[in-house]
């Protein structure tokens, strides 16, 4: 969690580092902070709150804005409450080093009361003033340079960590390093300027040229000089890796859209495409998958598929299980990343881990891979963000490659994620014999409809924001569905309490009679997915159940549906498709109802309370 950005070079860095956490904003929104470097003075603005209240307080003086140096970090507490003095940057005890840091130091206490006995006092509740104080410590005591001090003190460490350190004894230079939480260096023409932050977007209109440093790395940025890699531990150095970006500006922009959140669900037609574009060959009945194909024999001789996720990625892992099982006819467990890193699990060199995850930065997802690589089992990540550390850590993976997510709240995430467990749910059934080539085409067929279906689907906001209207001020709702569609409930109920502060309950529809029946009155909103493929005379009779305790009845329905529209409340008619698709568009109309309701409530949509977009801490 936290963003941090940082320049150093000839332009001027406060538009390039205030631009640069609004950018970051999804990472954590707590609170924010800047430092400049100017006339041989650093100049630290801080606040809580949003980046645009620290803003306002640059905006009032123009040394708090000089400068060709600048550092700035948007947090997500975890040590010290979200307040002004808890903010980053942080300064050493002397003044001299200023930090910013994303990650946690677990051992920060240890530090902490160490140099306090030393007479270090602190000014804040932070593990992070705690570092930059030992970094200032290691460089008294040693007498050495700044990225050597920062590496001894790396070695006392134990925690994660993405941090810049700057030193206003020697300006010309910035010091990262990494470990566990992400870092990438923008390299400028000819080493002329540099830029750092979380993820490329704070830079990506002054450079495509940029460096992520890998875990237990550290980076000295010099100007005029190219970039020195080295380990943190053994200080060999490492060859700096410079990668051409392909995001483009447009991409991490609003585009005409009053929310991140409404655009990324517009754009899933296209994300949907782009997810299979070159991997679903319909003419020739094949799945084009490298990632499974230069690894075929472990999927095919895989006793278990264990799918490893959390939040919306871990519901898309649910709808992979029914997926891969219903079609390829392999085992699949679905767990939770949290609990099953810590569980004990019993993993064999026969299983295949999945791990899903949009960021590919989900402290606990990653910890599950590494458990999982440690037992022998063969992972194949599925991520969105290239370059990410579960795509690095994986074996094997494939991108979904649905452009990037700002909002919090997972869209097009979720959607792009469940079409690729479909391309490798039916790939293993192909190649294991359990469809033939003819049933493929037909099914790649269906899949190529479904952005057309997505687009049609979308023009019914209208009347999701009349349903919406009804049903904002709700207290509790229950989101029901079965089969392919239960993870959509799931999924529907994730997306209105995390946006809109209602609390809302997925379940499959037919446990209802075993404990939440006993919620429904007649205030109580009920969202059932009711298509007409996969159970439907069933939940037919779970909407009558519920019907008979006045409980209110928003049912989604295949087009032409007549049966449930006489008893539903409200209908929302989805196009028809085969039953293993329908979770792409039943998901559609759950996810602009919770936007408008949260729209209509007047929550900060894109920046929901408490949240933030990677969960980068366990
Ligand atoms: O980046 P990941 O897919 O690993 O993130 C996992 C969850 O934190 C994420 O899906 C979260 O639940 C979303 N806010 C839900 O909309």
């Amino acid at each position: 969690m936290c963003g941090i950005t940082g320049y150093i070079g000839f332009r001027d860095a406060y538009p390039i580092v205030i631009n640069g956490l609004k950018r970051l904003e999804y990472r954590g929104y707590d609170s924010s902070g800047i430092m400049m470097y100017n006339d041989k003075q650093i100049h630290l603005s801080k606040t809580k709150g949003k980046v645009s209240d620290l803003e306002a307080i640059t905006n009032k003086e123009e040394g708090r804005r000089k400068g060709n140096i600048g550092m700035g970090h948007t947090r997500w507490a975890t040590h010290g409450v979200p307040n002004d003095v808890n903010s980053h940057p942080h300064f050493s005890q002397s003044g001299d080093l200023v930090i910013v840091h994303n990650g946690i130091i677990e051992n920060y206490d240890t530090l902490r009361k160490e140099l306090i006995s030393r007479g270090y006092v602190f000014q804040s509740d932070t593990d992070t003033e705690v570092l930059v104080n030992l970094i200032e410590e290691v460089k008294k005591q040693e007498g050495c340079k700044l990225g050597q001090a920062l590496q001894l003190a790396l070695n006392n460490v134990i925690g994660a960590y993405a941090i810049a350190v700057f030193d206003k004894t020697k300006p010309n230079e910035i010091v990262v390093a990494r470990l566990g939480s992400p870092i990438a260096i923008g390299v400028g023409k000819d080493n002329s300027e540099f830029f750092i932050a979380s993820d490329a977007s704070p830079f990506i209109e002054y450079t495509k040229d940029a460096i992520y440093l890998e875990d237990e790395e550290m980076a000295i940025i010099k100007l005029g000089k190219a970039i020195q890699v080295h380990k943190i531990h053994d200080d060999s150095i490492v060859d700096a890796n410079i990668q051409k970006l392909k995001m483009n500006l447009e991409q991490i922009e609003k585009g005409g859209y009053d929310h991140f959140m409404l655009k990324e669900i517009h754009e899933q037609p296209k994300a949907i495409i782009d997810t299979y574009r070159g991997r679903m060959l319909p003419d020739e009945g094949i799945i084009r998958m490298a990632g499974i194909d230069d690894n075929i024999n472990k999927f095919l001789n895989a006793e278990r598929i264990i799918i490893v996720a959390c939040g919306t990625s871990w519901h898309a892992g649910l709808v992979g299980e029914y997926l891969i099982e219903d079609k390829a006819r392999i085992p699949v467990e679905v767990e939770y990343a949290s609990e099953f890193r810590y569980r004990n699990p019993i993993i064999t060199p026969k299983d295949i881990v999945i791990a899903i995850s949009q960021s590919g930065e989900t402290a606990d997802t990653l910890a599950a891979i590494k458990l999982a690589k440690s037992k022998g089992a063969f992972v194949f990540g599925i991520c969105n963000v290239v370059g990410s550390s579960i795509a690095r850590e994986s074996d094997a993976g494939a991108y979904t490659h649905a452009g990037p997510e700002i909002g919090v709240a997972s869209t097009k995430a979720f959607t792009t994620q469940i079409t690729l467990l479909t391309l490798i749910a039916l790939k293993l059934a192909s190649k294991k014999g359990e469809v033939s080539k003819p049933e493929l085409r037909v099914f790649m067929q269906e899949m190529q409809l479904i952005p057309k279906k997505i687009e049609a689907l979308l023009k019914i906001e209208d009347k999701v924001k009349e349903i919406a209207a009804v049903y904002k001020d709700a207290k509790n709702c229950l989101y029901l569905g079965r089969g392919f569609n239960f993870p959509v409930a799931l999924e529907g109920a994730l997306k209105l309490k995390e946006i809109s502060y209602i609390h809302a309950e997925g379940y499959p529809a037919a446990e209802m009679k075993h404990g939440p029946i006993a919620l429904i009155d007649e205030n109580m909103p009920i969202f059932v997915i009711a298509t007409n493929k996969g159970h439907y005379e069933k939940v037919v009779s779970n909407i009558q159940e519920i019907k008979s305790r006045s409980g209110k009845i928003i049912a989604i329905v295949t087009e032409g549906d007549t049966q449930v529209k006489e008893i539903a409340d409200h209908v929302i008619e989805i196009p028809e498709t085969v039953e293993a698709l329908t979770p792409l568009l039943t998901t559609i109309p759950f996810q602009l109802l919770s936007y408008h309701i949260a729209v209509m409530l007047g929550k900060n949509v894109d920046q929901p309370r408490n949240l933030a977009k990677s969960v980068t801490v366990e």
